[in-house]
């Protein structure tokens, strides 16, 4: 396999530099993880043994982007990096469809593409495909594992990056594992967290929440083949992996570097708070799953360093930031991680048309930038929103926590009088009075309603709160992501109601199938699909171009005691970039010294390219308008 690279150094040569560089790293927190149960040098041996193995396996052009990476290890962080999710069916049919929809990614301005779950799913409802029953293969439904590496390679080709879930929470209640465990295998058994009698699930269960209160509740399900409990977080079918077995943690790296080797450059590492539990706690956000994920990241960095990991955890402010890595973890653990709390914020200050809560929350929790790490920043996901507003911030802003919150899920349902928003709840909790809320951007941000009246200033003011969204998570700080449709405004799809798999989930009103056919004219088109299209591609293409909008330089928040107004400044290197976003349906004005700039000199706003608009000493923002000022540096 060796073959020789630069000044004679092999690819056993490169192993072992990069072995030796992630040792510690690397074994440290799996000692403290399972040192209790496994001696180190028989974890050791076993680790490098599979990591050599699937280095090994790697094909030639992804070590060559491994090396390309080592020397550019911030490749990632980058202002040109830009995201796509979608499903690939909804998307583009199958894997091969996903080949051919590569031209419109690159067009608008995509180097990173997140393939919702194609792994081969259980039957029947599977969570969206997060109900995983073999890791091996991509859903048959959509093409094979071969058909993922032709799309991954043509990806690189076109230098966009791959991304794939990994959902390792759990695994279906079909997979060969938990086949195995119900059949009575002590290996298998020991995977995942079965009990025999329900003495220890009712004592974890008096401090677990309940994720899915309406569809699943409760934490454990009875299984009438084992005659036991099984720990089941999620849904009935999704069997909790036991991550206090060593066997589980290598069982499951082996998986992320197949995956790795078969192009995926980024893994979604899915519902990661919850993969270690502790009796006496939520089992959500423990100290031992930034060890796992300090671990798979390193090995990572021997076998596959090309390869980055963004963690999907939906959880407070205070729990949130060391996914991207702090105190001993610093700089080791995610190189991405959601950032819950802005895309909360966002639709909070849209709705209250004030903004100070926004700005005291992000700039009280949350450090200004990461080592080696930054957030993935986006509006809409596939999942529901929950309104995580802690009564702290709540109370410091002026509301209630409970009243806030209340406040949100009412006005996105559309309840709340004079609401543009046409969401719905999702797993509404009586006895916690905690309602999520459901919806696509469009919709929620009033395009269903405004179409449905015919009314141009209504569909205006909705196009403007979507490219705002847009340009938002495009100079905030961390790399954007786009959900499917978002670029053209795409509003709810009740369709789903009619398949019964779908049908008891909410979520996926606001998963649409891909409209093609609009996508094609809006090119052109005087449509809100073709205005919201060019308005996306726009701030993208002017984020790739503006160096201070790279993931390592600061994201500061502005306090200009303007409570209409969201602004952050972006110190670079090469130039300060200051976005004001303006939250509200009315103009507003901000003196522009409150910005710290001479309003006989202002800088050039870099998405209309030209000055703003002044009225005396104050800086004037037409409705929903996001400036992105920027000053060079000599
Ligand atoms: C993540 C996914 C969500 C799924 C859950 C269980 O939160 O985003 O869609 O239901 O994990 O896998």
């Amino acid at each position: 396999m060796d073959s020789t690279q630069g000044a004679g150094v092999t690819d056993a040569d490169l192993f072992e530099m990069r072995w030796a560089r992630a040792e510690t790293d690397l074994m440290t927190p799996l000692m403290r993880l399972y040192g209790g149960v496994i001696e180190a040098a028989v974890l050791r041996d076993r680790l490098r043994a599979l990591l050599a193995r699937k280095w090994a396996e790697r094909p030639a052009d992804l070590r060559r982007l491994d090396l390309a990476r080592d020397l550019d290890p911030s490749w990632f962080l980058s202002q040109k990096m830009a995201g796509y999710v979608f499903y690939v069916d909804r998307f583009a049919g199958s894997m091969a469809g996903v080949s051919a929809r590569i031209p419109y990614l690159t067009d608008l301005g995509i180097t990173y593409a997140h393939f919702m779950p194609c792994l081969k799913p259980r039957p029947g409802d599977s969570d969206g495909g997060y109900a995983v029953m073999d890791y091996g293969q991509i859903d048959p439904r959509l093409g094979t594992m071969d058909d993922f590496r032709d799309v991954t390679a043509q990806m690189r080709a076109a230098e966009i990056s791959p991304c794939i879930d990994m959902v390792l929470n759990h695994t279906a209640r079909e997979h060969a594992w938990a086949e195995k465990a119900r059949a009575g295998d002590p290996v298998y058994r020991d995977f995942y967290l079965i009990f025999e009698d329900e003495t220890l699930p009712r004592a974890y269960e008096r401090f677990l929440l309940d994720v899915f209160p309406t569809q699943a509740p409760g934490n454990f399900t009875w299984d009438a083949d084992m005659q036991s409990w099984v720990w089941t977080t999620f849904n009935t079918f999704q069997w909790d992996l036991n991550w206090a077995n060593p066997e589980v943690f290598l069982a499951i790296l082996g998986v992320i570097l197949d995956l790795a080797n078969a192009g995926a450059e980024v893994l979604r590492l899915d519902a990661v708070a919850f993969m270690w539990k502790r009796m006496g706690t939520q089992c959500q956000n423990e100290p031992e799953v930034h060890d796992i994920l300090q671990a798979i990241n390193q090995s990572a960095s021997v076998a596959a360093p090309a390869t980055i990991f963004k963690a999907e955890a939906i959880v407070g402010p205070h729990q949130l930031v060391p996914y991207l890595g702090a105190g001993r973890h610093t700089g080791k653990v995610s190189n991405l991680a959601y950032h819950n709390s802005l895309m909360v914020q966002f639709w909070s200050a849209l709705a209250s048309g004030r903004t100070h809560l926004m700005s005291d929350t992000l700039a009280r929790h949350f450090p200004d930038r990461f080592q080696d790490a930054q957030w993935a920043t986006y509006i809409r996901c596939h999942d529901d929103i929950g309104w995580a507003i802690t009564e702290e911030d709540a109370e410091a802003a002026g509301v209630t926590g409970p009243g806030h919150r209340t406040f949100l899920s009412d006005f996105f349902a559309g309840r709340f009088e004079g609401s543009f928003a046409r969401g719905a709840d999702f797993q509404v909790n009586p006895d916690t009075g905690d309602a999520r809320t459901n919806g696509s951007f469009a919709s929620l941000a009033g395009l269903e309603a405004a179409l449905e009246a015919r009314d141009p200033v209504l569909i205006d003011m909705a196009e403007q709160r979507i490219l705002l969204g847009h340009a938002l998570i495009a100079g905030f700080g961390g790399l954007p992501l786009i959900y499917m449709g978002d670029e053209l405004g795409l509003v709810n799809d009740p369709s789903y109601l009619d398949d019964p798999d779908l049908a008891g989930d909410g979520r996926w009103m606001h998963r649409p199938r891909m409209d093609w056919e609009a996508a094609e004219r809006a090119a052109t088109a005087e449509t809100p699909a073709g205005r919201i299209l060019r308005g996306t591609r726009h701030i993208l293409s002017v984020r790739a171009a503006t160096p201070a909008l790279r993931g390592d330089v600061p994201s500061r928040i502005l306090r200009t005691g303007h409570d209409r107004l969201f602004c952050v400044l972006r110190p670079g290197l090469e130039g300060t970039l200051t976005m004001v976003c303006n939250m509200t349906a009315h103009l507003q004005q901000i003196e522009a010294h409150r910005l710290d700039m001479d309003a006989r000199d202002l800088p050039v706003d870099l998405l209309t390219g030209h000055q703003p608009v002044t009225e005396a000493d104050r800086i004037v923002l037409p409705p929903y308008a996001p400036l992105w000022l920027h000053r060079p540096v000599w």
